[in-house]
């Protein structure tokens, strides 16, 4: 029988805490039959930016927090150096399960496919009502696909301001694939540059405060 994705699991009007909650209790996807837990968003229900990535990683799955393995403190790294605070963010994941395949000891990340990707939206679409921001940052493209449609091309639109119906989005890269880049240097240079650009918009929203 296919899953049914998560809309039947996800209550209505709730804040982030009660969606973090019955959250862990999804099994909209087959995704949780292997993955350790549920990793939901993290950060003030308050907060004017949401930044999003793709699913979590091993790390993220053990730990149940986003983005604290490699690829996490690589972001860390470049928001400070980009003199963003993360602190202010609610950073979420537009898939909640990690999906993996065995290797011998080790779980290799796999791409969540289409049916994941539109199984956990109505989780990523209740964070956004329940957080209402003014500003969505997607790193990578399963992130700026959900958010702003399968058409949209990071390479060619990377760390410009588009306008959405109730927040607008900026789109860069994900620091996974900073991490895979050939020239790691520049690719994380890049990256910065597009979260400066992503730093004056937040600026910009708050007034200069
Ligand atoms: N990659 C993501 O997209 N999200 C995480 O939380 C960790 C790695
Ligand atoms: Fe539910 Fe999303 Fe996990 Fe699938 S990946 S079981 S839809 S929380």
């Amino acid at each position: 029988m296919r899953a049914p994705g998560a809309a039947e699991y996800v209550p209505t009007g709730a804040d982030i805490a009660d969606l973090r909650a019955a959250a862990r209790a999804c099994h909209g996807c087959d995704l949780y039959r292997h993955a350790t837990q549920t990793v939901f968003g993290e950060g003030p229900a308050s907060a004017d930016v949401v930044m999003v990535g793709e699913q979590p990683g091993d790390h993220e799955d053990i730990d149940g927090h986003p983005f604290v393995g490699p690829a996490g403190r690589l972001l860390d790294r470049a928001l400070a150096e980009a003199g963003i605070d993360r602190d202010r963010l609610y950073l979420t994941n537009v898939v909640k399960h990690f999906k993996f395949e065995e290797r011998g000891k080790r779980r290799i990340h796999k791409q969540p496919g289409r049916t994941e990707i539109v199984a956990c939206s109505p989780w990523f679409d209740a964070e956004i009502d329940a957080v209402r921001p003014q500003l969505v940052v997607c790193l990578g493209a399963v992130a700026a696909h959900a958010v702003l449609g399968p058409t949209f091309k990071i390479t060619a639109e990377r760390g410009e301001t588009h306008t959405a119906e109730r927040f607008s989005v900026i789109a860069t890269v994900h620091p996974s694939a900073v991490l895979r880049a050939p020239d790691r240097t520049a690719a994380y240079a890049d990256f910065v540059r597009d979260l400066r650009r992503v730093e004056a918009a937040i600026r910009g929203l708050r007034g200069n405060a």
